[in-house]
């Protein structure tokens, strides 16, 4: 109970930051979110702070998609990985990125499970857990990064992606028209993209109602 409590006034918290600071589309956006802690991660690292490129990330969702759900294919013994030819012929032109402006993956984390967890804990306890991880963060050859999570058919399990990419910031997965084509269910960083998706919105009300009654029933207790 003492967690739940603290989850629904850490949401609090952030819905009133987020307001108060005019950010309502990075903090709604849990692809963004993960990207920010990844990011500050490296930097108190002495790393670099890398570029969030939506073309990228589209192409993270895409890349989750690839997997149908099948969590099993994530990681262990069964492990799969799609094949290094759909980035061209399915990924790209899913996302509208111009397929001649794919650029070197210099790295991936991925990451799935049945429960949702706020993206600093995909970070620490899903994505970068370990010696490996670390080392694919810490990599000194990334200048970019996309990442994406989406929740199968609008639940779970959940899936967590980031790709890192060599490519330069201008002309690497670029975008035809300069757009993201945004699709869901899923979200992914970079876009701008509110990303209030199906998958979160029935969560989010609910949960803003049960922060309603529980601030309620502190101020009958106090
Ligand atoms: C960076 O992430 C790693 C892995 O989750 C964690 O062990 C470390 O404490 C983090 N560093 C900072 C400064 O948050
Ligand atoms: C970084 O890039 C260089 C040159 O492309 C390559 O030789 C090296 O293996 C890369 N390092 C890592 C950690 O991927
Ligand atoms: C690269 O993009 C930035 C803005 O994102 C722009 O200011 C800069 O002029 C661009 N550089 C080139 C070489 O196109």
């Amino acid at each position: 109970m003492a967690a739940f409590f603290h989850f629904i006034f850490t949401l609090l918290f952030f819905s009133a930051t987020a307001s108060t600071h005019g950010v309502v589309r990075e903090t709604n956006n849990p692809a963004d979110q993960l990207v920010a802690v990844l990011n500050s991660n490296r930097t108190s690292h002495k790393g670099t702070s890398l570029y969030s490129n939506p073309g990228l990330a589209c192409i993270a969702l895409q890349y989750i998609k690839a997997y149908q759900g099948s969590c099993d294919a994530v990681g262990g013994p069964d492990a799969k990985k799609p094949a290094e030819s759909e980035f061209a012929e399915s990924f790209a032109p899913n996302c509208g990125v111009v397929s001649s402006t794919l650029s070197q993956i210099t790295g991936r984390l991925l990451g799935c499970q049945s429960k949702y967890v706020p993206p600093s804990e995909a970070f620490s306890e899903i994505l970068v857990k370990d010696e490996k991880g670390l080392q694919i963060l810490y990599d000194k050859n990334h200048t970019e990064v996309g990442a994406a999570v989406t929740g199968t058919d609008g639940g779970s399990p959940y899936f967590w992606c980031v790709l890192f990419s060599s490519g330069k910031r201008n002309s690497s997965f670029a975008l035809e028209g300069g757009e993201a084509k945004i699709s869901r269910p899923g979200c992914f960083s970079g876009a701008n993209d509110e990303c209030s998706g199906a998958w979160r919105q029935p969560l989010s009300l609910w949960l803003s109602i049960a922060a309603a009654l529980i601030a309620a029933a502190f101020a009958f207790v106090s």
